[in-house]
């Protein structure tokens, strides 16, 4: 059984309708407090909401970030300042980061999730990696997983190669599939062709820890929203 729900956009209108569909999000919910992803797939859905959205009462909570240092452009801290935060007239309440520098890791993750648990999610945002992961949540990560520290596979390492920094990450640290999948709504973007495959796979191989995101099906109110190109193989 799946409660997950798609919704399919033609490729030139994804970003706007997303982007509406968040706008119409955040008009009932001014004070959400939202889990938001990096990478590639948000980034022209940010350049439209930071001018359009008001998120002067949100709080923000980055998904994840890689084992780079402070600064790097690859960064996740560093990308959503610079695809978002930075183009906001009025910036979140709050925006809450991990910092994979710090002295006990262990530590770090714990503050982090007790944060994300206090008052939970309203919404999470994620993206879909090549391999199926969500966050940095690899291929083998169970579905009531902790925020850790995470080795990271081939295809994510080459991945983030894309984004900017001189070297890419081996290691990184995410929020749990345990605090994902306890999110009031999650909203999984998938688009381009190349994540045709890997979105099929998600909506159909069994739920398990070999294909992670296979864990949303299960979630209560998870929505799929991917363009044409992404959902070609659907
Ligand atoms: C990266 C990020 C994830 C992101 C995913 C997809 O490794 N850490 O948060 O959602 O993989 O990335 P992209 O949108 O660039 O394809």
């Amino acid at each position: 059984m799946s409660n997950i729900e798609i919704e399919i956009y033609p490729d030139d209108q994804w970003v706007d309708r997303v982007t509406s569909r968040w706008a119409a999000f955040m008009e009932k919910e001014p004070a959400a407090r939202l889990c938001l992803p990096t990478g590639s797939t948000p980034q022209a859905i940010y350049e439209r909401a930071a001018s359009t959205i008001d998120f002067a009462r949100t709080e923000v909570f980055v998904l994840d970030e890689f084992g780079l240092p402070p600064g790097d452009p690859a960064r996740c801290d560093e990308m959503l300042d610079r695809d978002l935060l930075s183009r906001m007239s009025r910036r979140p309440l709050n925006v809450h980061t991990l910092n994979p520098q710090a002295p006990d890791m262990t530590e770090e993750c714990r503050r982090f999730a007790t944060l994300v648990e206090a008052g939970g999610l309203d919404l999470t945002v994620l993206g879909l990696g090549r391999n199926g992961h969500v966050g940095l949540n690899e291929p083998g990560s169970a579905a009531n997983s902790p925020t850790r520290v995470v080795q990271l596979r081939g295809s994510t390492i080459e991945d983030a190669g894309r984004y900017g920094s001189d070297v890419s990450p081996t290691w990184g640290v995410t929020l749990g599939l345990r605090q994902i999948l306890a999110s009031r709504e999650i909203w999984l973007l998938v688009i381009g062709r190349h994540k045709a495959g890997i979105l099929q796979r998600t909506l159909t191989e069994p739920i398990g820890r070999q294909l992670p995101a296979t864990f949303l099906r299960r979630h209560p109110r998870t929505t799929v929203l991917a363009d044409e190109s992404a959902a070609s193989l659907l």
